[in-house]
């Protein structure tokens, strides 16, 4: 029977405008799935959304829908992302499935059977945004510790589940297991911030919102975030439900993956709930950094494009992954801009990879006329080679098994620049010169091509996209593109035929390309009132569209909540809307017609799905629809009865 692999990624909350730093998780899952199934596992990969929540019910009645008519869009546009970035996952759970429902339910009353939870009353600081009670020991300088916004003294009938006996178990689980945290700087600040201090016991129901899960026995209680949210990760296998059945295969998780500010929650408080419930512990939680924007975890700032669907359409799929796996330190927060992502394109992909492939099979055709002949002749510089080569397999299998995908991807592109030196080594076009040297240069070809097989074999699991097209072009059947053949050199028939294909990654002219990104924003926000249609097919109007073409543009009723002029841009106004889907800013250049108080309060319609953009270095989520009127222009007000985030169509 195969050896299981059982991953996880944080199940995500349902917010609209997802930003590339939303899938770092993801993509380093996936590509340990990738990995851990080219390796002959059984994987399986999940991921998901976590829809309850006072916050979701507040947006979802802003919008005048159904909680659940309000995740079901949001998340639907989660899982078309994982479609467009080639995310593998093998299961894909909802909180706001029956099934897990069921399981929450069932699991709620074993603890409570059991007297891990009791009833009680809650007095005490309340983070709304974060739905967390905190205890004065634990706010930071009388703030949520979280997110650093203000609490407020909340009082209600809860129940609580008795984390405060946990503690002793969970320090001797770190000193037991050290591999249990990762990395260790974590476990100190779970031991220093939390553990030392003393658990207090935790709030796990609530009374005064109705959408989670319902306690069954207690009318008027729902469970909400933590024993809804992290008891996801063992429904979704069939625990407590008939969905599925493969708890007993899968449980306990090897890979519980995460970034660093829900590390307390994956290793004190699910733990202890896992040690109340008598089952596994997962063997592994694995803490990353943040991807930061200009120092920043979300993407408000410093005007770069991060929308994932903008940069995998410009650069592909594969450029995207391997930026945020080779640029991120692992564990560690990285930054992103435009230009360091040129940058790695540019240097790593086109030039090093890309140039090695196209070089080598442009030099097989040239050569050889694409298929090589049989006879060898080994020479200088070949042992190297081929030891570098040999050797990487084995360095890349450690490295990925802790995660370190970083060092293994520059162990992979140092044998990579290895590979080029020994073009300019041996010389093809010098060997080329003279028939004698055939079975010289023959060699030096089939060693290229070797050397690159089991270069992408090593890279498969990291570029998913770009592996088979450098099979494709090196001639390598799918029985040598194994995990276990890049252990193995002279795997490709000696008499191999190559195929030249596209570039893999064809180079970026950076000046250009950042140009056009900020065109690209700044269009986006702004179309240009002098930009005239080209062609008038019916008078007065511009081209004619499909209504396909017309379904396109998402357009939303919003309100005008707050507004105030840019700083030093006369024509500008910030806008915040109440888009019904959380709230989004947009920057409009109508500061000559109208003022702050003129626009507070009323409706407007808004282009919800243009893509972000920034003017004068602030950042605009989408644009409101306004007429040209003779010289002035005139916002286009809709009816203030619209709930904010109705559709227009
Ligand atoms: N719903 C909780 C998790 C409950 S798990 C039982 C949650 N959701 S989240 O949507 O806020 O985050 C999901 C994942 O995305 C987390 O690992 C989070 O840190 C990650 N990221 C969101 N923005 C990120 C960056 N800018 N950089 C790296 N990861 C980021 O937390």
């Amino acid at each position: 029977m195969k050896k299981t692999f059982y991953i996880t990624t944080p199940i995500y909350y349902p917010s609209a405008n997802a930003h590339v730093g939303h899938s770092y998780t993801t993509v380093v899952c996936d590509t340990m799935a990738r990995l851990k199934r080219m390796q002959g596992f059984d994987v399986m990969f999940l991921t998901g959304t976590d829809e309850h929540g006072q916050k979701i019910e507040t947006s979802a009645k802003a919008t005048g829908k159904t909680p659940k008519e309000y995740v079901d869009e949001i998340v639907a546009g989660f899982q078309r992302l994982w479609k467009r970035m080639d995310i593998t996952y093998d299961r894909f759970i909802r909180t706001t499935d029956d099934y897990h429902i069921e399981s929450v339910q069932k699991i709620f009353k074993t603890l409570y059977d059991k007297g891990e939870i009791y009833k009680s009353v809650y007095k005490g600081a309340y983070c709304k945004p974060c739905e967390s009670f905190w205890t004065d020991s634990q706010l930071v300088d009388g703030k949520c510790p979280d997110c650093g916004r203000d609490v407020e003294q909340a009082e209600e009938e809860a129940y609580f589940f008795r984390l405060s006996s946990y503690g002793d178990r969970i320090m001797k689980l770190y000193e037991e297991h050290p591999e249990f945290l990762q990395p260790q700087a974590r476990v100190n600040e779970m031991v220093n911030n939390f553990l030392k201090p003393g658990l207090e016991d935790l709030c796990v129901s609530r009374t005064s919102f109705t959408w989670g899960v319902p306690v069954d026995f207690d009318p008027g209680h729902v469970v909400y975030v933590w024993i809804d949210a992290l008891s996801n990760y063992i429904t979704a296998l069939g625990y407590g439900n008939d969905r599925y059945n493969d708890f007993d295969k899968y449980w306990p998780a090897d890979f519980h993956l995460m970034s660093k500010e829900i590390v307390r929650f994956h290793t004190i408080i699910w733990p202890s709930i896992l040690m109340a419930l008598e089952l596994p512990l997962p063997k592994r939680v694995y803490s990353h950094g943040w991807l930061l924007f200009g120092g920043d975890k979300m993407s408000k700032s410093k005007g770069n494009v991060v929308d994932p669907y903008v940069l995998c359409d410009r650069y592909g799929v594969d450029a995207i992954r391997y930026f945020l796996l080779r640029d991120v330190p692992f564990g560690q927060d990285g930054n992103f801009t435009n230009e360091a992502l040129i940058q790695r394109i540019n240097s790593d992909l086109a030039n090093d990879l890309g140039n090695l492939v196209s070089r080598t099979v442009a030099m097989v055709e040239k050569y050889f006329g694409g298929t090589l002949p049989t006879d060898r002749q080994p020479g200088d510089f070949d042992d190297d080679l081929i030891a570098q080569i040999s050797g990487l397999y084995d360095r890349v299998n450690t490295l990925a098994e802790d995660l370190q995908f970083p060092t293994a991807l520059t162990e992979i592109f140092r044998v990579i620049a290895r590979t080029n030196k020994y073009i300019d080594e041996t010389t093809p076009w010098v060997l080329a010169k003279d028939e004698a040297n055939n079975a010289r240069l023959a060699t030096v070809m089939y060693n290229l091509l070797e050397a690159i097989r089991v270069l992408g074999v090593l890279l498969s699991p990291f570029l998913p996209e770009t592996a088979p097209k450098i099979f494709a072009q090196i001639g390598a059947a799918e029985a040598v593109t194994t995990w276990e053949s890049a252990n193995t050199f002279g795997m490709l028939p000696q008499n191999v035929t190559v195929k030249k294909g596209d570039a893999l990654f064809p180079r970026i002219d950076m000046e250009k390309e950042l140009a056009e990104l900020e065109a690209l924003g700044a269009a986006k926000a702004a179309p240009k009132a002098e930009e005239k249609p080209v062609k008038a097919e019916v008078e007065g109007v511009a081209s004619l569209i499909d209504i396909d073409d017309f379904a396109k543009v998402e357009l939303r009723v919003a309100e005008i909540v707050a507004c105030e002029p840019v700083p030093k841009a006369d024509k500008l106004l910030k806008i915040q809307l109440d888009d019904g889907a959380g709230g989004r800013q947009v920057v409009s250049g109508i500061h000559t017609w109208y003022e702050p108080a003129d626009l507070i309060g009323k409706k407007i319609i808004l282009v919800a799905n243009l893509k972000p953009a920034k003017l004068r270095g602030v950042e605009s989520q989408g644009m409101l629809l306004a007429a040209d009127a003779g010289d002035a222009v005139k916002v286009i007000f809709a009816d203030l009865q619209i709930p904010a985030g109705s559709k227009v169509r």
